[in-house]
């Protein structure tokens, strides 16, 4: 399977690192894939970076690059509001799509190429990453058979403190035209993309945002305002009748990237932490009272998801992998004829939950969160 990617940066080198060692450590894939061409704005980079990682050529030209006839998946790894242009152009070429969180930069946006990809007949998901997670999945797996009985109660967090300093310029990630929203869909689209894995659909929302630095250098000289949240906080209820409170910022000084949740059922819980990616904690009510408490276990047996093809047990994996399960996952997906989770539906899905929150915030009320097209939900 034949990939192109857009993107250079962060998430290209991801996706690169991922493209490899899917190829190398997933021998069951029933074809490999290959890096065809590397697309980026700047030519010296995008030279670089194809030769250290690997893929055959180069581009700067992405609308050219997706429509090649050699080319069969595209990857998207670009700031948020150039996924919808992107993600349509390499759909209508009828490539896959394996597109960067969020889907896009409005629930409008996201239904729009969720339809789209329906057009296509093609493969397409969203790169919520932390659904890779050995012990996310792990818990799912948990929840599916029943072991936490009934959910209650869901607390998902995702705390950064990479903005702390305020000489920091302004990037897209801090203007609402490219990025859609700050910290909500930058971090907090994972939060809620996790809820929606592990408990279900969410109904409605109520939420507060906040700017804590609301101007900053501008990148050429100057200042520039701050146009999006840097810290989101929703409290959720989900449609299965459990509760919840989501929260993100990057702000939260001293926690680099703790993505993490809690979740309480009738019968026991589990809590899980990025920055301990191979552990999971569960406490069960079946434990004889004198025995009970939270059991840490390491998630790195060859029963557990995705353990197979690394390591002997003990022999921890990292952040890294989890770009790497994915690749897998939507190669065999494609090569396969099946579909991919989360799709565009989900990207859309979860579009729809941070639009929600946006407007929430706005009115100060509980407001419910719409189907695909904004349509009300039963
Ligand atoms: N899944 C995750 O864990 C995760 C983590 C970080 C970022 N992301 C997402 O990945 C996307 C990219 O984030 P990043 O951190 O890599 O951003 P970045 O700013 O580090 O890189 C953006 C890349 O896009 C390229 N680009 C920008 N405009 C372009 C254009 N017009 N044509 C071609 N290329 C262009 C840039 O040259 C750069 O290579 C975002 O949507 C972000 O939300 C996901």
């Amino acid at each position: 399977m034949r990939f192109a990617m857009i993107g250079t940066a962060f998430m290209g080198t991801a996706h690169s690192h991922a493209l490899h060692d899917a190829a190398a450590f997933f021998p069951d894939l029933p074809v490999r894939p290959v890096k065809r061409v590397l697309i980026g704005r700047r030519e010296a980079r995008a030279r670089e970076m194809a030769e250290r990682w690997g893929w055959e050529e180069w581009a700067t030209d992405w609308r050219e690059a997706v429509r090649r006839p050699d080319v069969d998946a595209v990857i998207v790894g670009t700031p948020n509001h150039l996924h919808h242009p992107m993600c349509l152009a390499a759909l209508e070429a009828g490539k896959h799509v394996l597109c960067e969180k969020p889907l896009a930069t409005t629930a409008s946006l996201a239904d729009d190429l969720a339809a789209a990809a329906a057009r296509a007949g093609v493969c397409h998901g969203v790169a919520f990453n932390y659904r890779r997670v050995p012990a996310v999945v792990l818990a799912r797996r948990l929840i599916e058979e029943g072991r936490l009985g009934t959910i209650r109660l869901y607390r998902g967090t995702y705390l950064q403190d990479w903005l702390l300093d305020p000489s920091l310029p302004v990037t897209w990630r801090l203007r609402v035209d490219e990025a859609g929203s700050g910290a909500l869909g930058d971090i907090l689209s994972h939060a809620i993309d996790l809820a929606r894995y592990l408990v279900g659909e969410i109904a409605e929302v109520v939420s507060d945002l906040t700017t804590f630095v609301a101007e900053r250098p501008a990148p050429d000289g100057g200042r520039a305002s701050v146009t999006v949240d840097d810290r989101a906080a929703v409290l959720v209820r989900f449609i299965g009748g459990a509760v919840g409170s989501l929260e993100a910022t990057r702000f939260a000084t001293g926690r680099k990237c703790a993505n993490g949740f809690e979740i309480f059922g009738e019968r026991g819980s589990v809590r899980f932490d990025l920055e301990r990616f191979n552990e999971l904690e569960y406490y069960t009510q079946d434990d004889a009272p004198e025995a009970r408490g939270y059991r840490r276990i390491l998630v790195t047996e060859r029963e557990h998801p995705y353990l197979r093809a690394w390591w002997p047990p003990g022999h921890t994996i990292g952040w890294e992998h989890t770009f790497v399960h994915q690749i897998h996952d939507f190669v065999a997906a494609a090569a396969g004829g099946r579909a991919f989770a989360p799709d565009f539906v989900e990207g859309a899905a979860c579009q729809r939950v941070l639009d929600a929150a946006m407007r929430s915030h706005a009115s100060g009320a509980w407001t419910a969160v719409p189907g695909p097209g904004g349509a009300a939900r039963g």
